[in-house]
């Protein structure tokens, strides 16, 4: 578990799967997967699941919750694409719950991970892609210190209009850890 100041980071568990399926089929859908909203079953919610437990492919990422220092479960965050050879990763965040949005806690996690990504995995980047549209992360990247390295133009179809995929880089050398952050960013528990 990682303990932040607004939430806490937990293995991904029951309690997350069972928000899923709102979870897949609500707002931070559209945000998260840039646009797409793919309605699914419940059925297809836990066939995935399965799938992806009994999977013996090697697995190359990990998987959090996010959950509200009082225990309520809000979204997850994830480490995808591990590689340890070229000791790069690519983050996901999601804040399910639209009522949590732009109170501190897609932050608070934020910093949880990258800091655990290159404290506790050894990596040297971590990046992450949104699509422009999304005001909340662009924000939240230039508060972290994230650099924007790419865009790949007209790439994402969200409501009828285009919107180029934005790419953010962090490395190792730029993060002056979660302590300094914290306290650049003027974080507080509540
Ligand atoms: C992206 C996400 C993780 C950010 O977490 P969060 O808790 O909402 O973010 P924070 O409150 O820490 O920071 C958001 C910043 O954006 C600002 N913001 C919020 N709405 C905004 C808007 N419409 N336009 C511009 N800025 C906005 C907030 O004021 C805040 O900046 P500030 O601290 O300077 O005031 C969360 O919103 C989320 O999960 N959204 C849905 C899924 C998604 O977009 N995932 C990201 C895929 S890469």
């Amino acid at each position: 578990m990682l303990e932040g100041l607004l939430v806490d980071l937990v293995p991904y568990g029951r309690v997350h799967q069972a928000q899923d399926h709102a979870w897949w089929n609500g707002e931070s859908s559209f945000w998260a997967s840039m646009g797409e909203r793919e309605i699914i079953s419940r059925a297809a919610v836990e066939r995935r699941h399965s799938e992806w437990v009994e999977s013996d492919r090697p697995r190359t990422g990990v998987a959090f919750g996010v959950q509200t220092k009082d225990g309520v479960p809000i979204g997850y965050f994830g480490i995808n694409f591990l590689s340890y050879h070229h000791r790069v990763a690519n983050l996901g965040a999601n804040i399910s719950e639209p009522s949590y949005w732009g109170g501190g806690y897609g932050t608070d996690a934020l910093l949880l991970i990258v800091d655990y990504a290159f404290d506790w995995l050894d990596m040297r980047r971590v990046w992450l892609s949104t699509m422009s549209l999304n005001a909340r992360v662009l924000r939240q990247m230039e508060k972290v210190g994230f650099v924007l390295e790419g865009r790949c133009r007209r790439t994402a179809l969200a409501d009828g209009q285009w919107y180029d995929e934005v790419i953010y880089g962090l490395l190792r050398e730029e993060w002056p850890g979660r302590e300094a952050m914290i306290g650049r960013l003027g974080l507080r528990a509540r």
